[in-house]
């Protein structure tokens, strides 16, 4: 008979309703995209995974998506089975020579509908050599704008840093979504990135907004996780994606397998997470 109380509304973990995100409606025609930057200067909060997942799951739901890999490191084009090593042309020859062409560096992924423009190690020399360069800041923007209609959503991959290449990426963007890891000290910092995305609006890039944040790694079995969350939704009210990503070894295992979680375990907890952010982004209206 307590089972007849209860109410069968599904919960977000910070107690809100969880809406249900309707299957996004085919897309008769594509692009202009809109594009998003994932961004947080702190390392390893889930910004490549998100990225890399996001998109597959974009593509799935018939979206035309193309993956930015911002970050020297280049963990998002080896996470979609590129070779840093073999990569002839990569994001870096777009930023440091204006006669490259964007489409001949962007290469489709496995993942039908997924594009990619790689990045290696190169990237590093990018932020030094750009310094002495006129709109040093609008560089990436200027990179991708012949390819922008060809795509409904391009997600940028940056590195764990706010200098000169992160700023060129919010630059580009409409809008940022802030992976945090459900971390003590997750929101150290926060309050930096989104002072950068204030300066960036006012000076460069009057669009930009922040889309949203979205939680990672998240363990409800700990109280510590959903004091987290407690307190992200506290400071940023519904800026909180309802969207939470489980902490799951599944992840790296995908990694390592160079494939989004959305093939390499469709069926599992992690996949239909980000599924689900997919659909919130586009109910949202973040997202085509
Ligand atoms: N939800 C998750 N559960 C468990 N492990 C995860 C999850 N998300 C990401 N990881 C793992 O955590 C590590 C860091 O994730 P990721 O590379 O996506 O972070 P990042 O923010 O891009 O890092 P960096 O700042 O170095 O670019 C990776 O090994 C990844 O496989
Ligand atoms: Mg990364």
């Amino acid at each position: 008979m307590a089972r007849e109380d209860k109410t069968e509304t599904a919960l977000d973990p910070v107690g809100r309703a969880l809406p249900e995100f309707p299957v996004p409606a085919p897309l008769a025609a594509h692009g202009p995209a809109r594009v998003i930057a994932m961004c947080n200067q702190k390392g390893g909060v889930g910004k490549t995974t998100t990225t890399i997942n996001l998109a597959a799951a974009l593509a799935e739901y018939g979206r035309r998506v193309l993956i930015v890999d911002f970050d020297p490191q280049g963990a998002a084009s080896v996470g979609l089975g590129a070779n840093p090593h073999e990569l002839e042309r990569t994001v870096y020859d777009l930023l440091v020579d204006k006669n490259t062409a964007v489409s001949d560096v962007i290469r489709p992924t496995e993942i039908p509908g997924l594009d990619l423009l790689p990045a290696n190690i190169d990237l590093s020399a990018a932020e030094v050599q750009l310094v002495n360069e006129v709109a040093r800041e609008s560089i990436l923007a200027r990179v991708l704008r012949p390819v922008v209609d060809d795509y409904d959503v391009v997600l940028i991959d940056c590195q764990p840093s706010l200098g000169l290449l992160t700023v060129n990426a919010l630059t580009a963007a409409h809008g940022v979504l802030i992976p945090l890891e459900c971390e003590f000290f997750a929101l150290r910092g926060v309050a930096l990135l989104v002072e950068t995305v204030d300066k960036v609006r006012d000076r460069l890039n009057p669009r930009l907004e922040v889309d949203g944040i979205l939680a990672t790694m998240y363990d409800p079995r700990t109280l510590h996780a959903r004091e987290v969350v407690a307190r992200v939704y506290e400071a940023f009210g519904d800026t909180l994606l309802h969207t939470v990503i489980g902490r799951t070894v599944k992840f790296p295992d995908a990694s390592i397998a160079a494939e989004p979680i959305t093939t390499y375990a469709p069926t599992h907890a992690g996949a239909h997470a980000y599924r689900q952010l997919a659909r919130e982004l586009v109910a949202r209206g973040d997202a085509a």
